[in-house]
């Protein structure tokens, strides 16, 4: 039994830390992606941006990867927006 537990934690914790699903579950209900992935903000925009996707409804699970994840790939280094080879 204990161990069952364990592997509920475990694959919980798994489908929590990703961020790319979390972003197509949590992100996609209202708008395109392409409205997310045409932005290039620091980190405190991301994190402004998320509570305001909040205000307006979004339930975010992992608030703490996806922002990670947002910064490091839609970050003010990643590749300009709309740029398609
Ligand atoms: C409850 C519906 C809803 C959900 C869920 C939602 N958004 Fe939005 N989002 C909106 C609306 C409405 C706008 C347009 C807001 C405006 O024009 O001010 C928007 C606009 C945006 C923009 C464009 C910049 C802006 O602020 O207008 C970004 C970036 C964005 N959303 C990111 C996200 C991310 C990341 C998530 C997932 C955490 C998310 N959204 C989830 C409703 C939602």
């Amino acid at each position: 039994m204990k161990l069952l537990a364990v592997g509920f934690l475990i694959a919980g914790c798994a489908i929590g830390a990703d961020p790319a699903a979390e972003l197509k579950r949590t992100c996609a209900r209202c708008h395109k992606l392409d409205v997310v992935r045409a932005q290039r903000l620091s980190r405190e925009e991301w994190e402004w941006e998320l509570d305001k996707m909040t205000s307006m409804g979004a339930k975010i699970g992992n608030r703490a990867a996806l922002l990670d994840y947002l910064t490091r790939k839609y970050g003010p280094d990643g590749k300009p927006p709309f740029v398609r080879r």
